[in-house]
């Protein structure tokens, strides 16, 4: 609570960061305010120009202020960019998936699941709407009996191998990411039937290496979900990789938000992925779209 004028400056100073702030980013207003608070409150330089200034105005030009402000602006931004936000403080009394056993109640299993879930941002989009997904999703290319889900994040974990997705044997779930790995394994190892196959692996390895660790010669469908404009930006020399999946048909998706800004960018990614199709020679058999993904389903043309 603020008591002293510079106090209560402070306080207004770090509410009106925190709305200009999340009117731009994807950000949780309480959580933006709390790092706002947080920085400022590491620079007791800022409480002297408090007590000096004359109003806010005359606070948000003086250079201590906009340091300030610029540096919890990037820290927020580059959290924003990452694939896997941090637990909340909620969250951290529950325990992580590795720490559950085949005799932990269903609830907390339940629980643990969708938080781990929440913590990557790919997944996390689509919780609002996971069971229409997956409907579209099997409507779309029947029930695969194997599957290789590339740059899958944690996606597996949500998958409805009990339920409409019962004849899939093998889901392979192939990342580089080791944090999501890490679930995804310790999901495999609590469903305890074979059916989840993790498997921590790069584009940059090639698919050799897969199959030695076991991934079949071809699987019936493999998801490409919000890989391939990741990897067009980020590394385009292994789109080759991704385009050789080795499945009879290709699931390949992009988002309709951009991950950090309130922005649409439905039209690029589009743009992306068409490219994508087009120079690898695949057909355009079937597509969808959810409230923050384009999903078309392709196979290599013969
Ligand atoms: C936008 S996320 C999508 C995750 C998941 N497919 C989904 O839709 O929820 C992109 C994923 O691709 C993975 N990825 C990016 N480059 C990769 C590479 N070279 N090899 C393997 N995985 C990669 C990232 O680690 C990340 O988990």
């Amino acid at each position: 609570m603020a008591h002293r004028p510079a106090d209560s400056l402070l306080a207004q100073l770090a509410d009106d960061l925190a709305d200009a702030v999340v009117r731009r980013y994807r950000l949780d207003r309480s959580e933006t305010l709390a790092a706002i608070r947080a920085e400022f409150s590491r620079r007791p330089a800022l409480l002297d120009a408090a007590e000096k200034a004359i109003g806010l105005d005359d606070i948000k030009r003086m250079r201590v202020y906009r340091d300030a402000a610029q540096t919890v602006k990037k820290d927020l931004y580059y959290r924003l960019r990452q694939y896997r936000r941090k637990p909340s403080v909620a969250d951290q009394e529950l325990p992580d998936l590795t720490q559950l056993t085949a005799g932990s109640a269903a609830s907390e299993r339940l629980e643990t699941i969708q938080r781990a879930a929440r913590e990557h941002v790919s997944t996390s989009e689509r919780l609002p709407h996971l069971p229409e997904f997956f409907e579209q999703l099997l409507s779309m290319v029947g029930v695969p009996e194997t599957i290789v889900d590339v740059g899958c994040g944690v996606l597996p974990i949500l998958a409805p191998l009990d339920g409409t997705g019962l004849a899939t044997r093998e889901y392979w779930a192939l990342d580089k990411d080791r944090e999501a790995m890490t679930a995804v394994r310790a999901y495999a190892r609590l469903r305890a039937d074979g059916r989840v196959r993790p498997l921590e692996w790069s584009l940059s390895e090639g698919w050799a290496r897969a199959h030695d660790a076991g991934l079949p010669r071809r699987c019936d469908v493999g998801l490409l979900l919000k890989v391939v404009p990741v990897v067009a930006r980020r590394s385009s020399a292994l789109l080759t990789v991704l385009a050789a999946t080795p499945a009879d048909r290709l699931v390949i998706s992009g988002s309709t938000l951009a991950m950090a800004k309130h922005q649409n960018i439905e039209r690029r990614e589009t743009r992306v992925l068409r490219s994508f199709i087009a120079a690898y020679g695949l057909l355009e058999l079937d597509s969808f779209r959810t409230p923050d993904e384009i999903v078309f389903l392709v196979e290599r043309a013969t």
